[in-house]
């Protein structure tokens, strides 16, 4: 009877341990978990500062493992859906080459800047020619992806898909493979936009207004919203969060926003051409503020209220005197887009 009592306490004993090794490690699997699914891009796994001599210090990037937002760049990303024609017409080279920026899986957004501003016949006697920019999707969906992006190509001939995984921390290098292609294959176009999908855009002011096809060239022409004088936010939080490992100074160069910006097709290429020396960010737009300033080119103020970052109730007239809006759903697209058609309204001359 005792004897059985000792053993019962025991084994009392050794299951609330068991169980509550089981809750510590339990809890700690989830500390560890939590955090690497938040935070994936941001956790630098490197000891933190060690100071080696000058020197060896340049070499050090050699050896360390990658920041997880170093980009790899430059390097032979293959074109996979591809239309190496797409500039060639009988009118020549196109005057606006719209590169748009959409996700694999962003069919309805495509479908709508297609059947809205990313109509390329939108501007009488001006050639625009529009391209969307893709990465591979995440391997769990590629298969099913691959089918429908095959179709979509087929059907529209406007896919331009690059052979990398297509994620926001890879945006840089979707812009820097959408220039590489108009080196490629349409170094001529005269003026080449860099476009988000989730935007509103006005072709006819931007064309007429902004470019201004009679005007003379302007081979050191970008413009767009221009940001000055901001910094790196250090503070991880931040989704455009920027560690000194990764870039150290304090300040940005002036750069135009990413939702849309445009510039001169020979301003392009030498755009392309620096960023192949420089180290690349993530950010894309700041980015291309730093090859400029590696130029020696300024962004071209636009007007005010021209390109324009933050959402803006749709107004016919307004919309009518303005390039760009930030911050459009496909769907609210489709919705205004027979009233901004609409070309009979008499509309106030600012
Ligand atoms: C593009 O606009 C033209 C008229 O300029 C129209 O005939 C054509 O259907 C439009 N394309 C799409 C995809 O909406
Ligand atoms: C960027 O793309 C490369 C090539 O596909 C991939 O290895 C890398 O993980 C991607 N980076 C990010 C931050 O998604
Ligand atoms: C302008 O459109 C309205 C309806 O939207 C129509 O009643 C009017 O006749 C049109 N005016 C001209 C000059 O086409």
């Amino acid at each position: 009877m005792k004897l059985t009592r000792r053993w019962l306490v025991l084994g009392t004993l050794l299951s609330t341990a068991f169980v509550g090794l089981l809750v510590l490690l339990v809890g700690q699997f989830v500390d560890f978990q939590t955090p690497s699914v938040d935070l994936k891009p941001f956790v630098s796994t490197e000891p933190a500062g060690e100071t080696s001599s000058l020197p060896l210090r340049k070499f050090e990037w050699q050896a360390r493992t990658p920041h997880p937002l170093d980009l790899k760049y430059p390097y032979p990303y293959p074109f996979l859906i591809n239309h190496p024609d797409k500039c060639e017409s009988p009118g020549g080279a196109p005057f606006l080459l719209m590169l748009v920026m959409t996700r694999p899986q962003d069919v309805a957004v495509r479908q709508a800047i297609r059947e809205t501003w990313g109509n390329e016949t939108l501007v009488p006697g001006v050639i625009i020619r529009c391209l969307f920019v893709l990465g591979l999707p995440p391997p769990l969906f590629a298969k099913e992806l691959h089918t429908l992006l095959e179709e979509e190509d087929r059907e529209h001939g406007d896919l331009l898909q690059v052979g990398f995984l297509d994620t926001y921390h890879n945006l840089t290098l979707k812009v820097l493979m959408g220039l590489e292609w108009m080196a490629q294959y349409c170094p001529t176009a005269h003026y080449v936009l860099k476009v988000d999908a989730d935007v509103f855009l006005n072709p006819s002011f931007l064309v007429w207004q902004v470019l201004q096809p009679n005007g003379p060239p302007r081979p050191d022409f970008i413009t767009g919203y221009i940001y000055r004088n901001s910094g790196p936010l250090r503070n991880p939080a931040y989704k455009w969060y920027m560690p000194p490992e990764v870039y150290l100074p304090d300040k940005y160069p002036p750069y135009c926003a990413g939702p849309g910006y445009v510039l001169s097709g020979p301003l392009a290429l030498r755009v392309l051409a620096v960023a192949q020396t420089l180290k690349v960010i993530y950010l894309e737009d700041v980015f291309v503020g730093l090859c400029l300033q590696q130029l020696g080119v300024k962004p071209t103020p636009s007007p005010p209220q021209v390109f324009q970052m933050f959402p803006l109730q749709y107004e016919h007239c307004a919309f009518h005197r303005l390039a760009l809006v930030h911050k459009f759903q496909p769907q609210e697209l489709l919705q205004i887009w027979p009233d901004f058609q609409r070309v009979n309204m008499t509309c106030p001359t600012a």
